[in-house]
């Protein structure tokens, strides 16, 4: 298949790749600049400009994850680039999708689980409401960017992306140096549900999603047992063999990170209704073996 992606350089966007080409697609870069080896690229600023007509004519599937990091301290400016990064880019991107005469049969484009916002102990499926603040507020606008889409009979499939667990970059690259020197431990008081997936899972849904005709609408990307962040903090520590008994307490990460911390703070407990529905099989439905693949004694 000819596959068009955004956001190929990033921590998702390198392991789709290597999967995509494992599988014999032929694929087309738009990014800010030229990536690594042979692959066919255009040069696009999602901040600032529509993409090139001829980086997605002939294109059957498009696959858009650029966005702004979200992790990090999040000044007017950074937030500034968090929204339009995803919102006006994602709009100029599906105008021109729009004006080609023969289109894409699907548009895979990432959200995330930060739609629901903080939800304590209620369980949030696809059909739950958005919840308040900004990062809600992005993803409501980012996914209703990629939705237009539809109306130019284009199936549009919204991956709501959970905390990735991989190597090499997300969620456990920036949780890791604590616990590796023995100086892990909850964040908070603990209880947040925290919405885990691993990075296999998240390249093995996208490609569920483009095989998958009736899929479309928004898929939630996260395993099946979300866990609370006490019980994720004990397995870090079981895997790594390292104590956990420092907590890291709710001030101390709102004086470090302002606004931002609520990404770790928020407690988020996501079922993936669609995916399973739609016959995904999760490869990591557990914590602990996700966690003992990524940093069993092998890789450690
Ligand atoms: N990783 C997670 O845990 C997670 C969770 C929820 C949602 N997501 C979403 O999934 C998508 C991919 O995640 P990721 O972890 O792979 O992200 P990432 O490593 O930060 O990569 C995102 C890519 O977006 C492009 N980009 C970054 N800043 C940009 C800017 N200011 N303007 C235009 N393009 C920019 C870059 O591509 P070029 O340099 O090639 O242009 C970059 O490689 C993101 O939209 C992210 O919000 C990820």
């Amino acid at each position: 298949m000819k596959i068009t992606l955004t956001g190929a350089s990033g921590f998702l966007g390198g392991r789709l790749v290597s999967r995509l080409m494992d599988q014999g697609h032929t694929l087309h870069i738009l990014g800010r600049s030229r990536p690594k080896g042979a692959v066919s690229f255009s040069p696009w600023n999602a901040v600032k400009e529509e993409p090139p007509r001829e980086a997605l004519e002939g294109a059957e599937a498009v696959i858009h994850l650029a966005g702004e990091p979200v992790a990090q301290r999040w000044t007017p400016e950074v937030k500034e680039r968090i929204r339009t990064s995803r919102v006006n880019g994602t709009n100029a991107l599906v105008k021109v999708l729009g004006s080609l005469p023969v289109r894409p049969k699907v548009l895979i484009a990432a959200s995330a689980i930060g739609f629901y916002g903080e939800r304590g102990d209620d369980l949030c499926t696809e059909a739950t409401t958005p919840g308040t603040g900004f990062l809600p507020e992005v993803c409501v606008e980012w996914e209703k960017s990629a939705e237009a889409a539809r109306a130019f009979g284009i199936r549009v499939v919204l991956i709501r992306i959970g905390i990735v667990l991989g190597p090499n970059g997300g969620a456990l690259e920036k949780m890791l140096p604590p616990f590796r020197m023995g100086v892990g431990g909850v964040i908070g008081d603990g209880r947040q549900w925290m919405s885990w997936i691993h990075v296999d899972d998240v390249v093995g849904l996208m490609l569920h999603a483009l095989e998958n005709q009736s899929l479309q609408g928004p898929v939630n990307a996260t395993a099946p047992r979300p866990v609370r962040n006490s019980e994720l903090t004990k397995a870090l520590g079981r895997v790594l063999h390292r104590p956990t008994i420092f907590p890291v307490p709710t001030l101390a990460l709102r004086v470090l990170y302002g606004e931002m911390a609520q990404i770790v703070l928020a407690s988020q407990r996501v079922e993936p209704i669609v995916a399973q529905r739609s016959g995904y099989v999760f490869r990591y439905a557990d914590l602990l073996p996700a966690l003992q693949d990524l940093l069993g004694p092998q890789t450690r």
